[in-house]
């Protein structure tokens, strides 16, 4: 079997990456390198034996990227991450961020629906906003997007849907992550933000390693048992691991509704506040924290319904937030 990986050297692309490679997939990695290095190719080979072929190349490029697929014409399937992911740049820049969210997937389906080759499309609970029931299903509404980024993925899952109706032999499926977290057991690879980071685990890795002086908690005062927002956080390995099985159930044809979409989380809600805790419990180091004015935009609570990936695609997660906040640790450590 053959994969097109797009944004393969970004944080979760990386990981699956190795997991296919683990599984004697053959991976085709494409990657403009602007959210990346080059050298996660030295840690994916450090890991697995192996290196996929890479190819440097912007999705945003229609003729570079219908070259790819007359070079390689035995791809069975293809899993998009290229994109661009925070939120609030998505607010100061929305059409650099339409034309690489939006641009990007248009030409990719372009290439690859009508030769009916299936494709996983990365999408995000953002699309749900702050959801009146938890649990939160897959049915539940969803609701105007709180910023551009948000929109491109709701717009992105519109684009995928009207072309599987339209094209017969094209299937495709929707995973919404919740809060992907930590990093590949070996720490060879892992998450690398640019900048000083939006999110809340590499905020608090960097804080435990002297990067800042304190982490500032958005919100106290939430109708949750401690007061701060409740979210899903999943080990970018359990995560990776849903699109190995996502991708089997694909490519044999079980999805039989053409467009599915499944939710990707591990069904349990942790406080800002439990992070820290939990955090402190297994690098034994203490981060300094102060409580701050809640941050505009953010849900108060939002974890994920996990039953239906359970049980089409037969996915759980496995790892622990201790083990998840472990591997985040020791990645900062490390790199
Ligand atoms: P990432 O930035 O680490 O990886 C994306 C990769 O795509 C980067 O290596 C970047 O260089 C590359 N890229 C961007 N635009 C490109 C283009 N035009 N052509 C080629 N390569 C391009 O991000 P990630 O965290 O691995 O996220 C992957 C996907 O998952 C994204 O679509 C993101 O929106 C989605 N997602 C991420 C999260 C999260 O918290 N990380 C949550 C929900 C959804
Ligand atoms: C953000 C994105 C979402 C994306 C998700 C996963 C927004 C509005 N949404 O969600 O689109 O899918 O990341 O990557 O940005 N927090 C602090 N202090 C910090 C940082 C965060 O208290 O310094 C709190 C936040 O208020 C939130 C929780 O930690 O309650 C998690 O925040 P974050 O990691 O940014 O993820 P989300 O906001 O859930």
């Amino acid at each position: 079997m053959k994969i097109l990986v797009t944004g393969g050297l970004g944080y979760i692309g990386s990981h699956v990456t190795t997991l296919l490679l683990e599984k004697s997939v053959d991976v085709i990695s494409v990657d403009n390198l602007e959210n990346s290095r080059i050298e996660v190719l030295d840690g994916i080979k450090e890991i697995t034996g192996k290196q996929p072929i890479f190819k440097q190349l912007d999705i945003r490029d229609e003729n570079a990227l219908k070259n790819l697929f007359k070079d390689h014409t035995d791809i069975d399937g293809v899993i998009h991450f290229a994109a661009y992911k925070a939120v609030g740049e998505s607010v100061k820049q929305p059409l650099r961020y339409y034309h690489n969210n939006i641009v990007g997937l248009l030409n990719l389906l372009n290439s690859i629906a009508k030769i009916g080759i299936p494709l996983i499309f990365s999408s995000s609970c953002t699309v749900y906003g702050q959801a009146d029931k938890l649990p939160i299903k897959e049915s539940a509404s969803i609701l105007p997007a709180a910023s551009p980024y948000g929109y491109s993925k709701q717009v992105g899952e519109q684009f995928v849907k009207d072309t599987c109706k339209a094209h017969k032999n094209f299937n495709a499926i929707l995973l919404r992550y919740f809060n992907p977290i930590g990093a590949h057991p070996s720490v060879k690879i892992g998450e690398q933000p640019q900048g000083v980071p939006q999110n809340l685990v590499p905020f608090l890795t960097q804080t435990a390693i002297g990067k800042h002086p304190v982490l500032k908690i958005f919100g106290s005062d939430y109708d949750t048992p401690d007061g701060t927002c409740i979210r899903d956080y999943i080990h970018v390995m359990d995560l990776a691991e849903a699109h190995i099985n996502s991708l089997e159930y694909l490519i044999s044809s079980k999805n039989t509704s053409k467009c599915e979409t499944f939710n990707v989380g591990t069904g349990k809600g942790v406080s800002v506040l439990e992070v820290i805790q939990t955090f402190e419990k297994v690098s034994g180091k203490k981060v300094p924290y102060q409580f701050t004015e809640p941050r505009d935009g953010d849900t108060v609570a939002a974890f994920a319904d996990v039953e239906m990936i359970e049980q089409k695609i037969g996915w759980k997660a496995k790892y622990t937030l201790e083990e998840a906040l472990k591997n985040a640790w020791d990645w900062e450590k490390n790199h």
